[in-house]
């Protein structure tokens, strides 16, 4: 399976923090937010990941990322002009999905959990259809919402109600099967203006095709658009690797972790970062025995 990550948007309700650059490069705690989609990807087992970025932010991003290789992955790069909504990435991706499976994911979207990774690596074996996941939350009217019935089969989908019919939100992260282009092709758009990715899994919904996946309690969601989120996002981040002395969406580990680096390439991408904590962290990997 390919991936997307969806890096573009104007972030107006960041400004002003996100006048002078992408939302996605700023920090969540230690780390730029979009380490944590593109380590969600990475640990649903994809290597060859697209990155959408507006045209004025491409040169930061390839800056941060390179090419992937250093983690052992394949990034490109292409850049949405406008911000015409979500349904554009798999438009702008036409020729790197070559229709592969594929999985697009929000850039400003952050998965925490025990139950993540096993969700994730079952997801990314799709072979037809679309796959959605949802999150129980307070403020669903904030966020496309789901309905299912016993068999936990979708039977309504709805961006932004002002009347949910249900607390799940459709998150960020989303798998389709190689047709999904020619899905796309048929969105029109929305009121607000937009190609809303809702009506992407609106198509697989009516045909029968779309599978969900609830995310339990156990697990963290976030997405980051406004600055109460961002923070909530941050400060969570810190409690939990303040707590364990472990890191959450540290692309050097996962890729160690999965055998796509060996030691002594992440001695070498240690030695960049010097003596700071997270330098510390990637030497501590090293360490035999040290898990
Ligand atoms: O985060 C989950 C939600 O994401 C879902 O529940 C909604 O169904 C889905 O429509 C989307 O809603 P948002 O209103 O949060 O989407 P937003 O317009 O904020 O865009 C999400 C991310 O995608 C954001 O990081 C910016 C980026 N983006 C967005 C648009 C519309 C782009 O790069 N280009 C775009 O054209």
């Amino acid at each position: 399976m390919k991936g997307i990550i969806l890096a573009g948007g104007s972030g107006t309700r960041l400004y002003p923090l996100t006048l002078g650059t992408s939302k996605q490069l700023l920090p969540v705690y230690n780390k730029p937010l979009i380490y944590y989609p593109l380590t969600t990807l990475m640990l649903a087992g994809i290597r060859d990941i697209l990155i959408i970025t507006t045209p004025e932010d491409q040169a930061a991003f390839q800056r941060l990322l390179k090419d992937g290789s250093q983690w052992g992955i394949n990034l490109s790069y292409a850049v949405q002009p406008e911000p015409g909504g979500t349904v554009q990435a798999i438009l702008i991706g036409e020729t790197f999905i070559d229709h592969a499976p594929v999985s697009l994911i929000l850039g400003d979207n952050i998965f925490y959990g025990e139950g993540i990774p096993s969700i994730l690596k079952d997801s990314s074996r799709l072979t037809s259809g679309g796959l959605i996941l949802a999150y129980y939350v307070q403020h669903p009217e904030r966020y496309g919402v789901v309905s299912f019935d016993a068999e936990e089969r979708v039977i309504h989908i709805e961006e932004k109600p002002a009347q949910p019919r249900s607390n799940w939100a459709m998150t960020g992260l989303f798998f389709y099967a190689g047709d999904v282009v020619e899905v796309a092709k048929e969105v029109r758009p929305s009121p607000r203006g937009e190609l809303e990715i809702t009506d992407v899994n609106k198509h697989y919904m009516r045909q029968g095709a779309l599978k969900l996946r609830l995310l339990g309690r156990g697990n963290a969601w976030f997405d980051t658009g406004t600055h109460e989120s961002l923070l909530e996002a941050a400060n969570y981040v810190a409690a939990v690797e303040r707590r364990q002395g472990l890191m959450i969406a540290c692309p050097e580990e996962i890729a160690y972790a999965l055998g796509y680096i060996d030691s002594d390439h992440l001695e070498r991408l240690t030695a960049s970062y010097l003596k700071n904590n997270y330098g510390n962290y990637l030497q501590r990997l090293r360490t035999p025995g040290r898990r």
